[in-house]
């Protein structure tokens, strides 16, 4: 990569600079030609750990491995040019200690070439977050509904309706942001708990199933394009890529039954 292509992304502190100010946009993406339809309308784009369900077919995100975040990594910085792009540090990376954190986003650092990982934290990885930050690691958070422990919660459910768990969250966040996060995700609460977050922290909101009044929104792009028929309760589809992809495959299906499909209109030349 040139120096100019560096400098052309979008970067951590800019995306910071935006709290209160214009949303930041913002979506995972987990291969290169995606990445370059997405990456000219997006700040960010995510590389998360949710490829482990929507395009692995795993039932949680747990048994993702870093591996498989550095391979779509790897693909999600081809196919971009602007945004910024971050990866998820997925579970068993980095809880441990904080050199094990630095082993795993470093490697995903260089190995990848993004600017910044993410990781689910409460206050215990504050001390991890700032470890990363010192070392020259930008860290996005993740608060709220946290899907790496969805084993401990229950289920992948809206969290925060009790005054203790809320208050738990605004100070996972306050930690996070204090420990030195560039921004932090709100991830499955009330409007009302996400604005209380958003007013708590000086860094950027990036809200997903929380509230539009968050500094930025981040949808799991396969859910906001319709590649499923359930998705969660919050999102908006806003294409109908399942049933594009359905009547696409029905078409080709039909022509090759029919002997319709188009032949090749090109010749071949064969050495004699
Ligand atoms: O893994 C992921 O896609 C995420 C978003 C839902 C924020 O963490």
């Amino acid at each position: 990569m040139s120096a100019q292509n560096f400098f052309a992304r979008m970067t951590a502190p800019k995306i910071t600079a935006r709290k209160g100010g214009q949303p930041i946009v913002c979506l995972t993406a987990y291969d290169a030609p995606t990445a370059a339809i997405l990456d000219e309308h997006c700040d960010l784009l995510l590389v998360g750990d949710s490829v482990g369900m929507v395009v692995h077919g795993l039932t949680t995100t747990v048994g993702v491995t870093l591996d498989m975040m550095i391979m779509h990594g790897k693909a999600v910085m081809r196919g971009s040019t602007k945004a910024l792009v971050v990866v998820d540090l997925p579970f068993g990376s980095y809880e441990d200690s904080v050199e094990t954190a630095f082993r795993s986003a470093s490697r995903v650092m260089m190995e990848t070439g993004c600017q910044a990982v993410k990781i689910e934290s409460g206050t215990y990885a504050a001390q991890t977050i700032s470890y990363l930050v010192e070392r020259g690691i930008p860290v996005m958070s993740h608060v709220g509904l946290r899907p790496q422990s969805m084993n401990v919660l229950g289920g992948f459910r809206a969290r925060g309706r009790t005054q203790s768990v809320a208050d738990e969250i605004i100070e996972n966040a306050k930690a996070a942001a204090k420990a030195g996060s560039f921004a932090v995700v709100v991830e499955g609460v009330s409007e009302e708990l996400a604005d209380k977050v958003t007013a708590a922290v000086d860094v950027p909101t990036i809200g997903i199933g929380a509230s539009s009044g968050c500094d930025g929104q981040i949808l799991v792009t396969p859910d906001m394009l319709g590649l499923f028929e359930r998705v969660p309760k919050f999102v908006k589809k806003y294409g109908t890529m399942r049933a594009d992809i359905d009547d696409a495959v029905k078409s080709y299906a039909s022509e090759v039954k029919a002997r319709t499909f188009p032949s090749a209109d090109f010749t071949y030349k064969f050495k004699s």
